[in-house]
């Protein structure tokens, strides 16, 4: 490695064995402690700390700047590496200290809004506003490593694969992955816009046509949606499109990549990864992305309780509906009165109107499902496996809601009660979605992944009936962690009229088709190769190798959930001179 012109090594480097070289170090005072007679500076840059001594072996000058550094100040140490009296265990260069024989102040600091230490006070909000000071803390200098790491491990795998990276364009038209598109006005067009990409799939998939073949890219994708603690409007894919790809190599190249960057990282070997359908995931989780490195499972028991007189179920179930159970094992125990009543106000976030619970007994159950009937409370007991000492927690009503409320539930408990293993990742694969959701709202058809899925090979003839259409299953695919989806993609359609059928089903008329993706229907009639693809999201995979789950700490520059850039301004005002040369005006 080339070294910066005077620095001979950097502050993570120093070992015992250096002990008696000449050092040059350059970084930020972490710490300054003046004892009296011998000042003790910590420098740090984003490679680590080294303690920096400055006593009677140094000369009077550098003892006078010493005295004078305050944290943040930017220094140059010039002196030599000795054993330390006092080992420091809990640092890599704990073994020694540098003597300084000359010191300079490089620059100082203005007084700062906070220390960047990784037990930093300071609220998110004033970090954001000044992120480099907040990106010096090492906790945040990691998670940017780790992300380099991941993507060089990425692209070194992929490239063994034999794929080729390739750019596509930002200033683009809107691809449909069912956000709201960010608009960029044409200054040379009067009255049309350049939307941001949601992903890359369009071109991507014409890059297949044009027989690229094998195709990657770490790549900018932009979406105008409601933000969450796992999603910014701008983030990252890694971005893959295989042509003659079945859906096993697609996932099994997918695997590989995952591989390469949890074993570049971490070390960590992912076994085999398990797959189950959207309607196993569904059945058993209430979520298509499921949490499963705990049980906590959703049982089904609506066949005990179909014909129950306890009114709250009945009630729940007028109209059709599910009811499930969780068993919490020995949940009777920890799970007082408050606690519950805290759970039933998180399902009613998701819209259940309650949760009902019973403390298992032999033959008495404490809580409201002491209300069923004997042998409707021995046919739930038989489907859960309930026993002496468990908890149960019980939803009744719309699948929709009762899937939300105990999926989300599932996870708060394991929470709650510590269920959740630290520093483990559990992958699981969730298959078979359907094609299509009804939107009730707006009483039609949408994609449940894009447009461009290929339903399963044997569902084709229903495209063509629309109250089948919810009977579709498609060929795609998601990656989940931890309850996290870091990736999805699909086999795609390649024929043109196939993908006709689909945007006639999902109410798109030919005109509407041909304005928004004509580019893509006519690529495909020019002998369009079967193909498929997967996009993880880079920013989930950087959170979970952090150990966070807040994306902004792997992203260095991210947006708050209202979508602004607090260090930046953005988004801003433009004088109206601007707009007006974009043809836009503000109302
Ligand atoms: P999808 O929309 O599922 O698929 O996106 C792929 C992955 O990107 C991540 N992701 C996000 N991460 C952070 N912030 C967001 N706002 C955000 N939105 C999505 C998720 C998700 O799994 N073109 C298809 C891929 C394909 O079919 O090949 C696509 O974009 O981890």
């Amino acid at each position: 490695m080339l070294e910066s012109a005077r620095r001979t090594h950097t502050c993570g480097q120093l070992r015992a064995e250096h002990a008696g070289t000449d050092v040059v170090l350059q970084g930020w005072v972490d710490g300054a402690r003046d004892m009296g007679g011998v000042v003790f500076l910590d420098l740090r840059d984003r490679h680590g700390i080294t303690q920096v001594t400055v006593d009677q072996r140094s000369p009077e000058a550098a003892r006078e700047l010493a005295a004078a550094c305050r944290v943040e100040f930017v220094v140059e140490v010039v002196g030599q590496a000795v054993p330390r009296a006092n080992v420091n265990d809990r640092i890599p260069t704990g073994a020694i200290e540098v003597v300084a024989s000359e010191l300079f102040i490089l620059n100082r600091t203005k007084p700062l809004p906070f220390a960047p230490r990784d037990d930093v006070k300071a609220s998110e909000e004033t970090r954001l506003q000044y992120r480099y000071l907040d990106l010096r803390r090492p906790a945040l200098a990691k998670s940017l490593t780790v992300r380099h790491q991941a993507a060089q491990a990425t692209r070194r795998y992929l490239d063994d694969e034999g794929f080729l990276e390739i750019e596509t364009p930002v200033l683009t038209k809107a691809t449909p992955e069912g956000a709201r598109d960010y608009l960029v006005p044409s200054r040379v067009h009067p009255s049309t816009w350049y939307a941001l990409p949601q992903s890359p799939q369009l071109f991507k998939q014409i890059l297949m046509v044009a027989g690229m073949d094998r195709y990657f890219q770490i790549v900018k994708c932009f979406r105008d949606e409601d933000l969450r603690a796992d999603r910014q409007p701008e983030f990252t894919q890694i971005d893959i499109e295989m042509s003659f790809a079945t859906r096993e190599l697609v996932m099994e190249l997918a695997e590989g990549v995952a591989r390469a960057m949890w074993k570049r990282i971490l070390d960590y070997d992912i076994p085999a990864i398990p797959r189950i359908t959207y309607d196993q995931a569904m059945a058993r989780f209430g979520r298509d992305a499921p949490d499963t490195r705990f049980g906590l499972e959703h049982i089904d028991i609506l066949p005990a309780v179909k014909d129950t007189e306890f009114r709250v179920i009945s009630g729940s179930l007028e109209g059709g509906g599910i009811c499930k159970a969780i068993r919490v094992p020995g949940g009777a125990e920890g799970s007082s009165r408050k606690v519950i009543d805290g759970w039933t106000e998180f399902v009613r976030r998701y819209g259940m109107g309650g949760l009902l619970w019973g403390k298992v007994a032999e033959g008495k159950w404490a809580g409201p499902l002491g209300k069923l009937a004997d042998d409707e409370r021995a046919a739930v007991a038989e489907l859960t496996g309930a026993q002496d000492g468990d908890l149960l927690l019980v939803g009744a009503g719309k699948a929709s809601t009762v899937n939300a409320g105990l999926g989300m539930l599932r996870v708060q408990v394991a929470k709650d009660r510590g269920l959740i293993p630290a520093g483990t990742f559990s992958f699981v694969w969730v298959t078979d979605f359907p094609a299509f959701d009804h939107d009730e709202e707006e009483d039609r058809w949408v994609a449940v992944h894009h447009p461009f899925t290929a339903p399963a090979p044997e569902h084709l003839h229903l495209l063509d009936t629309p109250e089948r259409l919810g009977e579709v299953s498609s060929d795609a695919y998601d990656l989940v962690c931890n309850g996290y989806e870091i990736g999805g993609g699909s086999i795609r359609i390649h024929d043109p009229e196939v993908q006709r059928k689909v945007f006639s089903a999902l109410g798109i008329s030919d005109e509407e088709a041909q304005e928004k993706f004509g580019f893509l229907l006519e690529a495909l009639s020019y002998g369009a190769p079967p193909h498929g693809g997967l996009a993880y999201g880079f920013d989930r995979c950087a959170m979970l190798l952090c150990g966070t789950d807040n994306i902004r700490d792997v992203i260095a520059f991210p947006k708050t959930t209202s979508a602004q850039c607090l260090m930046s301004g953005a988004p801003a005002g433009v004088p109206v001179k601007a707009l007006g040369e974009l043809h836009v005006k503000n109302v």
